[in-house]
């Protein structure tokens, strides 16, 4: 199969968070199983001074442009999958992030910003742009790609679309005087297409007009269908249950495995587990804190928002001060978030460590030294950090919830007697409840035996994306043999 997959990250070249991973891996897991994959993402300034090798492919002349658009093509860093970069320098060529600028304010032009790009990725998918390349399906994922499955349904004989919803929390919600800017035909501001509430939704172009939806996590697809986690489109999601599929993401384990992680100072695995004890000591040390195998080490590596249960660690963490145990945290994001753990960090320097900012190797490094991890997500559409860390020897500890859910399994009698528990889960999304866990998971460090256990299963566990990537393929084939067959039954319908 073509497959043409539109992300607005992809690792290594630009990350905010997991979407990056799974647009880096993926592909490349599925371009192993013999299919043409090709990458699109905007051409951001930050990917622009890294990739090296692109050549100028095609000019686009987009609708509501005024200036031509180019696409570049190289190949994703560290694997062989084609990579487009839709280059509008006036949108994408700037300092700052992907969405946000550089202090964390959304960009005022996202919508045109993101026009432009679907408006491109919908070019090369109808073979549009010369390159002399089809796919079968274009892959969509999140909202920045949410109009690309009507622009698709709206042209005919053209590929087939799959839309993946990373996170449902993320809409790209716009008014009717941006909507009404950016020139898009005046009906698609309807109920059945892309109005939701008053507002313009890319997201909802994308679950109204996909050919099929998927989410990352069997979980989370279930849990989308219910008030508490559809975000006001549980009814839309409802009804196209049964073209929506939960697909977990998997991990790279040439990127995530401490055997090979040069990011950490000792390279180790379930055999030689002794040496993640001079990764926790070099770690401490970083932080500042005391150097002592004997206390444990709690970490966490988060955006710092409200999906993510932080505020619930800063509730324990009198207690966790009280065991004298440590906790070191990497993260950014909300300005309250990062004062307030920067403040617990100072009122007590001999047990947390906080580090506020983005850095690839400390998050390599902190799941090499930590003991317990903890991600107490108020919602996880799949979560990858959880993941990581049982490769890591790194005891999960977090909420049942989402893709957290699907991962992790928690400790009891009856999963330490199988030898199937690999972490700590809690269900209510309070502080009590996140502390009981901790206080659990701490007897059970106590207990070096058993400790071991839970680590030797958690460091066996197999997330790799050969799984994931086989149903993404036998997904693909599907929907591409159904979306064949529509011309076929809109003529018997006519006749
Ligand atoms: P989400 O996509 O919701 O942020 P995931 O668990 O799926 O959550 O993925 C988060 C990814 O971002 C992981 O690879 C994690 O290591 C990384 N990450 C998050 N915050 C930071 C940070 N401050 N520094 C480095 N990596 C980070
Ligand atoms: C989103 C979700 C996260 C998921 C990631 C990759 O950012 O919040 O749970 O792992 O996308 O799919």
């Amino acid at each position: 199969m073509n497959i043409l997959f539109a992300s607005s990250e992809v690792h290594p070249l630009i990350k905010t968070g997991g979407l990056a991973d799974v647009s880096g891996s993926l592909p490349r897991a599925i371009l192993g199983l013999h299919h043409d994959i090709r990458v699109i993402i905007p051409a951001y300034r930050e990917i622009l001074r890294q990739a090296q090798h692109l050549t100028l492919v095609a000019h686009l002349e987009l609708e509501g442009i005024s200036l031509p658009v180019r696409i570049l093509s190289g190949r994703l860093p560290g694997g062989n999958v084609k990579l487009y970069l839709v280059d509008s320098p006036p949108h994408f060529d700037r300092t700052g992030k992907p969405y946000t600028t550089s202090n964390g304010s959304p960009w005022s032009d996202n919508a045109e910003r993101f026009t432009v790009f679907c408006r491109a990725i919908h070019a090369l998918a109808v073979n549009a742009a010369g390159l002399d390349w089809e796919p079968d399906i274009v892959h969509c994922n999140d909202w920045q790609t949410g109009l690309v499955p009507v622009m698709l349904k709206e042209t005919p004989a053209a590929p087939a679309s799959i839309f993946t919803i990373h996170n449902l929390a993320y809409q790209g919600l716009f008014d009717w005087k941006t909507f009404n800017a950016l020139k898009l035909p005046a009906d698609w501001w309807s109920v059945d297409a892309f109005e939701f509430h008053d507002k313009f939704s890319f997201i909802k172009g994308g679950l109204v007009h996909a050919d099929w939806l998927t989410t990352v996590s069997p979980n989370y697809a279930r849990e989308i269908c219910t008030p508490e986690f559809g975000c006001g489109l549980e009814g839309l999601i409802t009804h196209r249950k049964e073209t929506l599929t939960g697909i977990l993401n998997g991990v790279d384990y040439t990127v995530w495995n401490p055997g090979r992680d040069l990011h950490i100072p000792v390279q180790y695995n379930r055999r030689s587990l002794f040496h993640k004890t001079e990764n926790k000591r070099e770690l401490q040390e970083r932080f500042a804190l005391p150097v002592d195998n004997a206390i444990p080490l709690f970490a966490v590596i988060s955006r710092l928002v409200e999906q993510k249960g932080i505020d619930l660690i800063l509730d324990i963490l009198p207690e966790l001060v009280k065991q004298n145990a440590q906790l070191v945290v990497l993260g950014s994001g909300d300005s309250q978030l990062e004062d307030a753990l920067q403040r617990a960090g100072s009122r007590h320097p001999k047990h947390i460590g906080i580090h506020i900012g983005y850095d690839e190797t400390l998050a390599h490094c902190i799941e090499g030294g930590a003991d317990i991890f903890l991600m107490p997500s108020r919602f996880e559409p799949c979560g990858l950090n959880q993941i990581y860390s049982l490769r890591y020897g790194t005891v999960p500890v977090v909420r049942r919830t989402g893709g957290l859910a699907d991962t992790i399994v928690d400790t009891t009698a009856e999963t330490l007697a199988d030898k199937t528990a690999t972490g700590f889960c809690f269900q209510a999304s309070t502080a009590p409840a996140l502390w009981s866990s901790i206080k659990r998971a701490l007897n059970h460090y106590r207990k070096p035996d058993i400790w071991e256990q839970i680590v030797d299963t958690g460091m066996r566990q197999d997330f790799s994306w050969k799984r994931s990537a086989q149903q993404y393929t036998e997904l693909y084939a599907r929907v591409i043999a159904q979306r064949q067959k529509r011309p076929l039954l809109e003529k018997i319908a006519v006749q």
